[in-house]
């Protein structure tokens, strides 16, 4: 039998998370969005309520959720804003190369202050000539007695102004294509560490998304994760489980859109009756409750793959293509729900409409995680 029923643990987390986000972060959300800044304080209570560092080992100071267990907190943080939730959130991805290929040693001395302080991270993988060919990156490592030395210029690294530590992808020798790339810690303080530009973005406004330079940064030995060579693995082992928790997003961002243009439509009357009442909209608003049911369940069966220790690059793949154009459809459908209302930006749906675009272009375009689960059907 497969049963989709929550277990008591499990409505536990998702009402903390919901209980949390409605008081904490939707009341403000579209304040954050006209008025894009740090969330400091909400990541410190979010950190405070056991919101953050979800799937990082208990032993080094994580929550230690498995994928689907995080995948109900994410589903109802971004339900309320997906930027503020993202901020949260990206300590995931960040710390991801470290819990993947760190020693034991390295978890200790890089994760456990992380998730004990409630400071947060940043993935440093993008490039502006490397961003879908994340192997072709040009960032260069060199090895200069007890310490490496790394050179180059990130872009689109999401928290890059306010992070304590980056996971940094570096070639130690761009012959070797993605066998030369190397994984390091690299320390907010490290001299030769600075941050560019600063991008101002269409949506998600209050996500900090920003360019990371690093001119003769000095690194030591002892901040390499795993082998020269192995970093790239790394890094795509970290964006199976980001995958999964972007499909939950695109769930959330779709599930909050559903649910308002649902309300809008019991109550807006044209005609003499609620408009949901007429088919042309009573058919998108079922359209739109299946595409959100359906992101859902794929999501959760890729996050039910990693708990049990499988292979899910696939499923992660499927699960962030499809739940995010699925975002991206039912958001452009509840502004169309709400007419010349939701165009403006007095409702809640333009803001959705407009977040949900970058889902289908970080952690991978929608046409890579396509290339992905292509080729991993034409292997299999
Ligand atoms: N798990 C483990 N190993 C993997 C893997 C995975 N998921 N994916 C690839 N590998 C391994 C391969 O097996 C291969 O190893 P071998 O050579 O030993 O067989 C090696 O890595 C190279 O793999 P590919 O030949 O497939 O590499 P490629 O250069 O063709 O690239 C790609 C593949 C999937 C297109 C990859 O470049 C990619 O994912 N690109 C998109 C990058 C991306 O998602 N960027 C987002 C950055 S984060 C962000 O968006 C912002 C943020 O902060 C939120």
């Amino acid at each position: 039998m497969i049963d989709f029923s929550l277990s008591d643990e499990q409505k536990a987390l998702q009402k903390l998370a919901r209980d949390f986000s409605r008081k904490e972060i939707a009341p403000v959300a579209l304040q954050y969005d006209k008025e894009p800044a740090f969330p400091g304080e909400i990541i410190k209570k979010a950190h405070a309520a056991g919101l953050m560092n979800l799937t990082c080992p208990k032993e080094y100071g994580g929550q230690g959720l498995g994928l689907v267990n995080a995948a109900l907190i994410t589903e109802e943080m971004t339900a309320a804003c997906i930027a503020i939730a993202g901020m949260i959130g990206i300590n995931s991805l960040a710390c991801g190369p470290i819990v993947v290929g760190g020693s034991h040693e390295q978890k200790k001395k890089f994760l456990t202050p992380l998730n004990q302080s409630g400071k947060t991270a940043s993935f440093g993988l993008t490039e502006r000539e490397a961003g879908s060919d994340a192997g072709s990156l040009k960032t260069r490592v060199k090895l200069e007695g007890d310490h490496y030395v790394l050179n180059g210029q990130k872009c689109f690294i999401t928290n890059a102004s306010y992070a304590a530590l980056y996971t940094i992808f570096a070639t130690i020798d761009p012959s070797k294509g993605t066998k030369g790339i190397c994984a390091f810690v690299v320390s907010r303080e490290s001299p030769g560490l600075s941050i560019g530009k600063v991008e101002d973005k269409m949506g998600q406004r209050s996500l900090n998304v920003a360019e990371v330079i690093l001119e003769n940064v000095a690194v030591p030995r002892e901040n390499r994760l795993g082998n020269e060579g192995e970093g790239f693995k790394f890094a795509m082992e970290s964006l199976d489980e980001g995958r999964v928790n972007i499909a939950m997003c695109g769930v959330g961002l779709a599930r909050a859109a559903f649910e308002i243009a649902l309300a809008y439509a019991k109550t807006r009357v044209q005609f003499g009756k609620p408009i949901g009442t007429f088919q042309a909209l009573n058919f998108m608003l079922a359209d739109m409750a299946a595409a959100v049911d359906s992101a859902r369940l794929l999501a959760w069966y890729a996050g039910s793959l990693a708990d049990q220790g499988k292979r899910y690059t696939r499923e992660a793949a499927q699960a962030k293509f499809y739940a995010t154009d699925v975002a991206m459809r039912v958001t452009t459908d509840a502004v169309q729900v709400h007419g010349g209302y939701g165009y403006t930006k007095d409702y809640m749906v333009e803001k959705l409409m407009r977040d949900a675009k970058l889902t289908q272009i970080y952690e991978g375009t929608n046409q890579v995680n396509r290339m992905v689960a292509g080729g991993a059907l034409m292997r299999g």
